[in-house]
């Protein structure tokens, strides 16, 4: 069975949804065969080690532990170091659908791939990504998350606060002086709704670069993969910059 892009017309429900709440998830965004394929690759990948990256290409989101061992290793541009992720149908069809949500200029804006450990997989904090991004820009642009297993409460499924997209990028902070992992500044209390999206394998959440998310530490006893693509839209330069002092001058923004 083949998924195509023009299977994955949004309808109208769904384009208001992600306008109204600043997400959206699909059952399938690709074949299963070809999530079997990308789980033998980025399983590779990740084995490779941060030898085998260029500088900045394998950074450690969370911290490494008492056993030596990473807890959220992330691999930016991925399709660098395996040129088999070029080509994929995900990306075809993660493309046509960034095109309904963000108009017909939207372009591919980097793949990254997150991995989170079995028992030891770190939670991803609460952040907005455009704290990452240069303060010199207004950004519009979103992210596909793609797990390569089951995405479940248990090991670290995506959750969202509904609406946050429609407020500024709100402070950050280093999650620990040697991370490279963004959290909000004031945590996200209890009274705040949230909503957590279990996925199937090679289904996919979508988030605006404004909307507020988590993914929870993985607690099961198998990796969870998410492999995540952006796109967007050419980024509009600000008269007066934003302040963004939580960002570390490597980043070069
Ligand atoms: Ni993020």
């Amino acid at each position: 069975m083949n998924i195509s892009a023009t299977d994955l017309r949004l309808s109208e429900e769904q384009l208001a949804a992600f306008h109204r709440d600043g997400f959206l998830h699909l059952p399938a965004l690709t074949t299963p065969e070809e999530v079997a394929s990308l789980r033998t690759v980025y399983d590779q990948l990740f084995a490779r080690g941060s030898a085998a990256f260029a500088d900045g290409d394998h950074l450690e989101l969370g911290k490494v532990d008492e056993s030596g061992q990473e807890t959220l290793p992330q691999i930016l541009n991925p399709e660098k170091y395996a040129p088999e992720l070029v080509d994929i149908q995900a990306r075809v069809n993660a493309l046509a659908v960034a095109r309904q949500l963000l108009g017909d200029e939207a372009m591919p804006a980097g793949d990254h791939a997150i991995s989170k450990p079995p028992a030891h997989g770190a939670p991803t904090p609460w952040h907005q990504d455009e704290a990452y991004w240069s303060p010199a820009y207004d950004h519009t642009a979103i992210s596909v998350w793609m797990p390569l297993q089951e995405a479940t409460m248990q090991n670290g499924c995506m959750q969202f606060v509904p609406g946050s997209h429609r407020s500024g990028v709100v402070p950050h902070e280093l999650v620990d002086p040697d991370a490279h992992a963004l959290q909000v500044a004031d945590p996200i209390t209890d009274d705040v709704e949230r909503v957590a999206v279990p996925l199937p394998a090679g289904g996919c959440t979508i988030h605006h670069c404004r909307t507020l998310h988590y993914a929870g530490a993985n607690t099961s006893d198998g990796t969870r993969r998410a492999y995540i693509m952006g796109f967007l839209i050419p980024a509009t330069p600000r008269d007066r910059p934003h302040h963004y002092p939580w960002q570390r001058p490597e980043w070069g923004n």
